[in-house]
């Protein structure tokens, strides 16, 4: 198993923007993105930019209230989780994580909420904020993700 790690620092929201579409083209069914970060650090933004790029769908809203909205691709559909609200992990069950995590995409927001649910396998991005400047650290122990990530940055 490996640990690798890529930093990307955003300056603007444009520059999230970027990111999160460049991320999405490297999108394949089963993937699940963990965003970590605190209040307003920019999970839904990056995550309705990730939507954005793959869906017609032209109202994406924050899942803080109904935990999760799902969206379709012609490729995998898409569930945007915010588990903020869930009093225990396995209240997420009901939520078809299950079904999730193996056969769409997943975007979760707070993930810490439901750890011991989460796949080994994942795509964990922290964003920490400073003013309208936001640093995402990239991580993932797979090899195969690791070799996705480089070649989608080849030039960076
Ligand atoms: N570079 C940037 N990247 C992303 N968002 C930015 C940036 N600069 C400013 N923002 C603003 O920061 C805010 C991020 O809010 P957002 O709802 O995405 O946070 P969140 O992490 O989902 O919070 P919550 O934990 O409440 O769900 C938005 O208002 C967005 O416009
Ligand atoms: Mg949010």
């Amino acid at each position: 198993m490996i640990n690798y790690q890529k930093k990307i620092t955003c300056l603007t929201e444009q520059d999230t923007k970027a990111l999160a579409e460049k991320i999405a083209d490297i999108a394949q069914k089963g993937d699940v993105f963990a965003l970590y970060g605190t209040l307003g650090a920019g999970k839904s933004t990056f995550a309705r930019y990730f939507i954005q790029h793959l869906t017609s769908a032209q109202d994406i809203p924050s899942p803080t209230f109904t935990l999760v909205q799902t969206y379709e691709t012609s490729l995998f559909d898409i569930y945007h989780y915010d588990m903020y609200r869930l009093k225990s992990p396995e209240e997420a069950y009901e939520l078809d994580i299950e079904d999730a995590f193996y056969s769409a995409v997943s975007l979760v927001e707070w993930p810490e909420k439901i750890s011991p649910l989460l796949p080994k396998d994942l795509w964990k991005i922290s964003i920490e904020a400073t003013g309208n400047n936001r640093i995402f650290v990239l991580e993932t122990t797979s090899q195969e993700k690791k070799q996705r990530l480089e070649r989608q940055f080849l030039n960076e």
